[in-house]
C-alpha cells in the first residue's frame, strides 16, 4: 500500500485506501453474519449448542459489522477523499488521520470479541460496553478535528454540499453517541445507564432514530452528492435544491425517534410529534432523491454502459422506496400492524442493503481505481455481475420480508367471533419459514456479489495496468 499511496502526492491518499480496502473486507465480513442469522432463524441447531454462536449474540455483531464496520470505513473513506478534493487541501493532520483509521479497526475488533462473549448494554446498535465507547468518543472527536480542520484551511471559498452533509453526520453522531452513552460503570465489562425508565427509552431511540438518520442516511447522502456527478460527469441537478435538502432533512430528522416508541409507556403528544416529523421527513428525503436521480438529465444513456452508475441511481430508487415506506409506518394506526414484524426488517434492508450498501459500492468502485493510480477497475463485467447479485438479492430479501411481515400482523390480530385469537404464535412462524428461506437465498446473492468485489478489487489493486480488460466503462477527471 505504501507505494500506490504516492499515487498524489498533494492529498492523503494512504488513509483513504485503507478505509476503503477495509469497507469491502468488514462488508464480506458483516453480510456473511447476517447470512448466517437469516440460517439460523429456518435452522436453529446452527448455532452448535455454542453460546458464542447463538443469534442472540451474533444478530448485534451482524448490526455492528455492518453499520459501524462496513458502512462506518466507507464514510471514513468516501469523506477523507472528498473534504480533500473540494477543499483543494490535503488533510488537516495525517496522525489524526492514521489514529482515526486504526482506533477505528481497534473498536471493530472488540466489538467482535465481546459481543460473541455476550458483554452487552443491551441498547440496541449502541451495545459495545463503556470502555469501548470511550475509544469510539476519541475516534469520532479526532475526526470531527481533522474533517473541520481540513475545512477551515480549505483553499476555495466554496464548501461544496457533500462536506454540508458529512460535516452535519459528523457533529451529530459525536452529540447521539456521547449523550446516548452516559452510563454508571460497575466493572470493566457492566455498566448502567443513567437514565431510567421512559426517560431512557426515548434517549435510546433518540439515539437509534438519528444514528438512521445521520450515520445512514446524512453522511451517504454526502457520497450521493460527490459520487453520483463525478460518475455521470454531469453537474447537481438543482444545488439550490441541495441546500433546501440538506436543511430541512437536518432539522426534522431530530425530532422522528418516538415514532419506534409508539403504544408505550413514553406521552402519547411525545408519540404523536414523532409521527407528524416522520410523515413531513418524507418531503426532503423525497428532494434530494429526485435532485440525485436527475443529475443524470441527458446522460440516462450511460445506466446502459456503466454498472457504477446503475448502482449509485439504483441505491437512490431504494432509498427513496424506504423513506416512502417509513413515514407510513410512522402513522400509528399503520406502526400498530407493522411492529414487531418482518414489515420493520424489510423496511431495514431495504433502506441498509438497497441504499446504503449499494450506493458505498458504486462509490467504492468509483473510488479503487483512482486510489491505486489505474486507469479503471480490473473487469467491467464483473461490476455488471455484481450489480445484478446484489439487486436480486435485495429484492429477494425485501419483498420476503414484507409478505411474511403483513402476514404476520394480520394473523396476529385475527380474532374468532368469541373473541379469541384465531392463531397462535408458533403457527405464525410456521407460516413465515418459506420467507425466511427466499430471504436466505438473497442474502448469499448478496454475500456472492461481495466476494466478486474482492476479487475485483484485488486484481484492480496488484494487477498490472496492462492486464486490464479494454471496455468501455467511463471514467471521468477526479476533481
Ligand atoms: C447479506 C446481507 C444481509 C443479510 C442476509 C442480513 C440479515 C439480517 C437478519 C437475518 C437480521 C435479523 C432479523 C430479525 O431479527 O428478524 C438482520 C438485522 C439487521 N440488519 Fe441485516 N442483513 C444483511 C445486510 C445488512 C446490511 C448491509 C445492513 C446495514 C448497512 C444491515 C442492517 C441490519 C439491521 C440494522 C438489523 C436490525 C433490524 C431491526 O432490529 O429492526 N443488514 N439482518
Ligand atoms: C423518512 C425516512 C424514514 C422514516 C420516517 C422511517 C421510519 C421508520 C419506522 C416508523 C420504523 C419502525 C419503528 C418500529 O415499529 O419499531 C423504522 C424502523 C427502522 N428504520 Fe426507518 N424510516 C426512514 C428511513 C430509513 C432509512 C433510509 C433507513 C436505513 C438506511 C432506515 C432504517 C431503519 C431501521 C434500522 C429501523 C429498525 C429500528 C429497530 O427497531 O431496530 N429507515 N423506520
Amino acid at each position: 500500500m505504501s507505494e500506490t499511496s504516492q499515487v498524489h502526492p498533494q492529498y492523503n491518499y494512504k488513509v483513504v485506501q485503507q478505509f476503503s480496502v477495509m469497507a469491502v473486507i468488514w462488508g464480506i465480513v458483516g453480510m456473511s453474519i447476517g447470512v448466517l442469522i437469516a440460517a439460523q432463524l429456518i435452522w436453529p441447531e446452527l448455532n452448535f449448542n455454542t453460546p458464542w454462536l447463538t443469534y442472540s449474540r451474533l444478530r448485534p455483531l451482524h448490526t455492528n459489522a455492518v453499520i459501524f464496520a462496513f458502512g462506518g470505513c466507507a464514510l471514513f473513506a468516501t469523506s477523507y477523499y472528498v473534504v480533500q478534493r473540494t477543499s483543494h487541501v490535503k488533510l488537516f493532520s495525517d496522525k489524526l488521520a492514521a489514529f482515526t483509521f486504526w482506533g477505528w479497526q481497534a473498536v471493530i475488533v472488540a466489538a467482535i470479541i465481546t459481543l460473541p462473549l455476550g458483554l452487552t448494554s443491551s441498547k440496541e446498535y449502541a451495545e459495545l460496553e463503556w470502555p469501548i465507547d470511550i475509544l469510539i468518543a476519541l475516534v469520532w472527536i479526532a475526526y470531527l478535528i481533522n474533517f473541520f480542520g481540513t475545512i477551515i484551511v480549505r483553499k476555495v471559498s466554496h464548501i461544496y454540499v457533500a462536506n454540508w452533509f458529512y460535516g452535519a453526520f459528523i457533529i451529530t453522531v459525536a452529540v447521539l453517541h456521547i449523550g446516548n452513552s452516559m452510563v454508571i460503570p460497575i466493572s470493566m465489562t457492566k455498566s448502567y445507564s443513567i437514565y431510567a425508565g421512559s426517560v431512557d427509552a426515548m434517549m435510546q431511540w433518540w439515539y437509534g432514530h438519528n444514528a438512521v438518520g445521520f450515520f445512514l442516511t446524512a453522511g451517504f447522502l454526502g457520497m450521493m452528492y460527490y459520487f453520483i456527478p463525478k460518475q455521470a460527469e454531469r453537474p447537481v441537478y438543482s444545488y439550490r435544491l441541495s441546500v433546501v435538502h440538506f436543511w430541512a432533512l437536518i432539522s426534522l430528522y431530530i425530532w422522528a425517534g418516538p415514532h419506534h416508541l409508539h403504544y408505550t409507556a413514553l406521552p402519547d403528544w411525545v408519540q404523536s410529534v414523532g409521527m407528524v416529523m416522520s410523515v413531513v421527513l418524507f418531503v426532503p428525503s423525497w428532494g434530494g432523491m429526485i435532485n440525485g436521480i436527475m443529475t443524470l438529465s441527458g446522460a440516462w444513456h450511460k445506466l446502459r454502459s456503466d454498472p457504477i452508475l446503475r448502482f449509485l441511481i439504483v441505491s437512490l430508487s431504494f432509498y427513496g422506496m424506504s423513506t416512502f415506506e417509513g413515514p407510513m409506518m410512522a402513522i400509528k394506526t399503520v406502526n400498530a400492524l407493522s411492529h414487531y414484524t418482518d414489515w420493520t426488517i424489510g423496511h431495514v434492508h431495504s433502506g441498509a442493503l438497497g441504499w446504503v450498501a449499494m450506493v458505498s459500492i458504486g462509490s467504492l468502485y468509483h473510488l479503487i481505481p483512482i486510489l491505486f493510480g489505474k486507469a479503471r477497475m480490473y473487469s467491467n463485467h464483473l461490476i455488471n455481475v455484481h450489480f445484478w447479485l446484489a439487486t436480486i438479492g435485495v429484492v429477494l430479501y425485501i419483498v420476503a420480508m414484507w409478505i411474511s411481515g403483513v402476514m404476520q400482523g394480520l394473523m396476529w390480530r385475527a380474532v374468532n367471533s368469541d373473541g379469541t385469537l384465531t392463531y397462535s404464535f408458533v403457527e405464525s412462524l410456521e407460516a413465515s419459514y418459506p420467507f425466511y428461506f427466499v430471504r436466505f437465498i438473497g442474502g448469499c446473492f448478496v454475500v456472492t456479489g461481495m466476494l466478486i468485489m474482492a476479487y475485483n478489487c484485488y486484481r484492480t489493486i496488484f494487477g498490472k495496468e496492462e492486464h486490464l480488460q479494454v471496455e468501455s466503462q467511463p471514467q471521468p477527471q477526479a476533481a
